[in-house]
């Protein structure tokens, strides 16, 4: 922390209040896996589900938010630990406002991830969008594993930088064996489960 003499300045409407006003909970749901695994259909699609439901929700997604917020950050992993970092923070600000949140960034580092469930807590829910590499480069929705192959692309996850598996996520979902509605439908029936909807 660079900053001295800051304060926290407590509101008056807590996240509770929120809750109660929205009708529902919120969370963080983490979506994370290789490229082309599907994180971004899959909450495209079950955030179309979930507002149909009547829930407040917004989505934060990876080539997204490099437009932006992190259009500074690069892929070394100093700046995948960054932008993972951010996100967690901008995460616990939607999470906070009592927004059903969905995250889609390949996230690949175990302890960066770990790092985030710890600032959410129970908020956080992480979802393992399963897919083998080989299926992931068959996809190769944006010819970028094409490119990470002949070397045009330097530190491509799944190819010269690592992804690391999550050891315990709350929910998988294997989209080299799921249709993108079987997934949905499997994240819905968790959440109903947790009483988060
Ligand atoms: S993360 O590793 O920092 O979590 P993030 O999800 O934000 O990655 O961005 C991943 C997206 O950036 C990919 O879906 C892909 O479109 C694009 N991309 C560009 N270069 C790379 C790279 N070297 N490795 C992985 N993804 C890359």
């Amino acid at each position: 922390m660079k900053q001295k003499n800051i304060t926290w300045h407590q509101g008056k409407i807590t996240k509770d209040d929120r809750h109660i006003l929205n009708k529902h909970r919120s969370a963080v749901l983490w979506f994370t896996g290789l490229s082309g695994s599907g994180k971004s259909t899959i909450s495209v699609e079950l955030e179309k589900r979930l507002h149909v439901l009547g829930i407040h929700t917004y989505r934060l997604d990876g080539d997204n938010i490099r437009h932006g917020l992190n259009y500074d950050l690069g892929f070394s992993e100093e700046d995948r630990q960054e932008n993972i970092r951010r996100i967690g923070e901008v995460s616990k600000l939607f999470a906070d406002a009592g927004i059903l949140t969905l995250t889609a960034f390949i996230s690949p580092y175990r302890l960066e991830r770990e790092k985030v469930r710890e600032l959410l807590k129970e908020d956080y829910i992480e979802i393992y969008v399963q897919a083998s590499l080989e299926d992931c480069e068959k996809r190769d929705p944006k010819g970028l594993y094409k490119k990470a192959r002949k070397g045009e692309i330097k530190n491509f996850t799944g190819i010269d930088s690592p992804y690391e598996e999550p050891l315990k996520p709350e929910i998988i979902v294997n989209t080299s064996e799921l249709s993108v509605v079987e997934a949905v439908n499997k994240i819905i029936i968790y959440l109903k489960s947790i009483n988060i909807i």
